[in-house]
């Protein structure tokens, strides 16, 4: 890996006309996943051919599943059935991508064999207790350091389903429970504290897998079994998040991002904005494979500081990174509190984003759970450290369309996990923006 990857983003751009960002994340991790288990074939569209999920590619096809090279974002996979996965011959690299390794997890303490997962150094700092415990509870024997990659995950234990209530909203635990769940006896039930993405069970229900939900109780029986499908992922709202935050803060802009996922468990970044006064029109609503899309059109707009109410900060889990460069260009101060998440994730995205935005001039105070951001008319510029944190420094990309100064990122080789041709796309709707290694 080239650490080394820089983006200078200058000012003078502008964001305008149409495009289709890349696939959805979570959606193409779950694809791989449940593809995997299913009887037959499933046909995967709109695949995201980024690390983080070709991560999740290649570590089922160490385990014998056999899934076709992905071109244009095709792929199949023909599914082994709930028992067909085969010991790997070695460990599992995921690199830098926390979800594969939490679902994983859950779905590999129920194979027969051991296996151990392997992260890149971001990934290996990463809390892994919050999968690890509740998983435990149902029999499962995961070995770690202090519970933190790498994990040993000893196999041909025996599962049994259980009530958990978790103790922070996370997709990606309540998934990776679900998935051990699959081969759990009897009921295997989630208790979510809020609503957090729904992916791995609406694509369970499109397997033909019955799920529960009942508010915010998520239950399965396990025994069943999954059969083949096509599956449409949907462009990433995380990626468009990028363009609509860059087209609202930018003079003159005019996009329209096509064919988005809409999931309204992913929708905050959407009401985020428009609370800050944005204007946003979602056009030709329709659903695709069990997840609602839209067409995004965003313009230019005199955005205001917020307090950002706290039930929508897991449907925007993702983007604060850049909803704290629209705070940044708003008028007036935006709060941001219940969100102490964001200091586990890829990096500590409050400190990292407060260092960051304190160069280009901003007022940012973090807090233990959030942060304190005081809008200004201008942007300075200057050299910004993204920490390996892909969805950083794409982030600051978008800080040039309001900086006065050219901005120099560093350490963005990991756009590439979830948003390969990034700077590509940005430059062919205005942002001047360009790489060098
Ligand atoms: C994800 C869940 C979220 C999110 C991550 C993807 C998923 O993580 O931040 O990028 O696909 O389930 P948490 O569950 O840790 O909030």
């Amino acid at each position: 890996m080239t650490e080394n990857l820089t983006f200078i983003s200058k000012p003078g751009g502008t964001l305008q006309g149409e495009i289709q960002v890349p696939g959805d994340k979570s959606v193409s991790h779950r694809s791989i996943m449940l593809g995997a288990l299913a009887k037959g074939r499933t046909e995967v569209s709109g695949f995201l051919q980024g690390e983080d999920s070709l991560n999740t590619l290649r570590a089922f096809r160490a385990m014998g599943v056999p899934i076709s090279e992905p071109q244009d974002g095709y792929l199949t996979i023909d599914g082994v059935g709930m028992h067909g996965l085969k010991a790997p011959s070695e460990p599992v690299y995921l690199g830098n991508s926390g979800t594969s390794m939490r679902l994983l997890s859950g779905l590999l303490v129920a194979q027969s064999f051991d296996v151990q997962l392997q992260g890149d150094e971001s990934l290996t700092r990463r809390p892994m207790k919050r999968v690890i415990d509740p998983l435990a509870e149902m029999g499962a024997v995961i070995e770690s350091r202090e519970g933190k990659p790498p994990l040993l995950i000893r196999g041909g234990k025996a599962l049994k389903g259980f009530e958990y209530r978790l103790p922070m909203a996370s997709a990606q635990v309540k998934s990776s429970i679900l998935l051990a769940g699959l081969y759990a006896q009897g009921e295997t039930a989630v208790i979510e504290p809020a609503p957090t993405r729904d992916h791995t069970e609406r694509m369970l229900q499109a397997l033909g897998y019955e799920v529960v939900c009942e508010g915010r109780r998520i239950s399965l029986k396990g025994g069943g079994t999954l059969t083949a499908t096509k599956i449409e992922v949907p462009g990433d709202i995380s990626s468009a998040a990028f363009f609509m935050v860059g087209a609202s803060i930018a003079k003159e802009a005019d996009i329209t991002l096509k064919r988005v996922g809409v999931n309204p468990t992913r929708t905050g970044v959407i009401d985020i904005l428009n609370l800050m006064g944005a204007d946003i029109e979602l056009l030709n609503e329709r659903m695709l494979g069990g997840e609602p899309v839209a067409d995004i059109r965003v313009r230019s707009a005199d955005l205001k500081g917020i307090t950002i109410p706290e039930y929508l900060v897991p449907l925007a889990i993702d983007e604060f990174p850049v909803l704290f460069i629209a705070a940044a260009c708003a008028e007036g101060e935006t709060v941001l509190s219940g969100a102490e998440e964001l200091r586990v994730k890829e990096s500590d995205r409050i400190q990292v984003m407060a260092d960051g935005l304190q160069l280009l001039g901003v007022q940012a105070k973090p807090t233990a759970d959030g942060i304190r951001i005081t809008g200004c008319q201008r942007l300075g510029g200057g050299e910004i450290n993204s920490h390996g944190d892909h969805r950083i420094a794409m982030a600051f990309s978008m800080a040039s369309l309001r900086s006065y100064a050219e901005l120099v990122i560093r350490d963005c080789e990991n756009v590439n996990t979830s948003f390969p041709g990034f700077v590509e796309l940005a430059t062919q709707v205005g942002l001047r923006v360009e790489q060098s290694s």
